[in-house]
């Protein structure tokens, strides 16, 4: 049996308030591996809160988040990036969300992605479409040239700059980059067809496990950048697009 999405939605639509009304300060911010890797104290906070709401729910499900200090991996339970796209909610860019992937048996089985500023409810069932808000989600399939590319700049990696920009540079001979900053959203938006494809050299499995679920769903193809599929437990690339736009970035990369 999986959750009720319904009230998944609620809860993380609950959860998206307390970012909503959030007035941060500097010294809510600190550092964690390196100084590009941000967290701050509403990050915590909307994970403390999804993990007691989940709790008292579905207390036979395990829990992990972004936010803890020690990850264990479980085959089934909630895989939880409390703020994805930290580093624009502290600039104040309107751009991040919460994300929350549903596990069975290892596999993700529902998702749930929420952007609270402009109230965007991403969602999606293991084969029963995704949607937005209330509309399915279907990715058109452009040509590379017919749409802007999504690109993921994994900071905590630097050995991930230099293949990074050589892909960017070979997209761009056609077609056009965003470097939006959030993961999640990144993979929604490849769902919607906002964005015609996404890639990053090394993400996390909270980052994408629900976007993963939600562009899937829409007809993406989400695969590793050696054209795997992409694990749940440890840091990854990832390469999200319409079927068009994958068949070409697998002839530059050459996978
Ligand atoms: C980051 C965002 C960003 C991606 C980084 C992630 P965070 O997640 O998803 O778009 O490029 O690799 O770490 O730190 O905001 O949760
Ligand atoms: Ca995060």
């Amino acid at each position: 049996m999986f959750v009720d999405l319904e009230k998944l939605k609620e809860i993380v639509r609950e959860a998206g308030e307390i970012i909503s009304q959030a007035n941060l300060t500097p010294e809510q911010i600190r550092s964690k591996t390196s100084q590009k890797d941000l967290v701050t104290k509403y990050d915590v906070e909307v994970q403390d809160f999804l993990e007691s709401r989940f709790q008292e729910l579905w207390p036979d499900r395990h829990f992990m988040g972004e936010e803890q200090v020690e990850y264990r991996y479980e085959q089934r339970g909630f895989l939880v990036d409390p703020i994805d796209g930290t580093s624009n909610f502290i600039f104040g860019i309107p751009h991040f969300c919460i994300s929350v992937a549903v596990l069975e048996q290892g596999e993700i089985v529902q998702g749930v992605v929420y952007n609270p500023v402009v109230d965007e409810m991403y969602w999606a069932e293991v084969g029963q479409g995704s949607y937005l808000n209330g509309d399915r989600l279907k990715n058109p399939d452009f040509a590379l040239g017919e749409a802007v590319f999504g690109v993921g700049g994994s900071p905590y990696d630097p050995n991930s700059i230099e293949p990074t920009v050589r892909l960017i540079a070979k997209i761009m001979e056609e077609g056009d980059i965003r470097r939006l900053g959030s993961a999640a959203l990144d993979l929604c938006y490849v769902a919607s067809g906002r964005q015609g494809g996404y890639f990053e050299f090394a993400i996390n499995p909270w980052d994408i496990a629900a976007g993963l679920l939600i562009a899937r769903e829409a007809g993406v193809t989400v695969t590793t950048l050696d054209g795997e599929e992409p694990p749940l437990t440890r840091t990854t690339s990832i390469l999200a697009a319409g079927p068009k736009i994958y068949a070409k970035i697998k002839n530059f990369i050459g996978f």
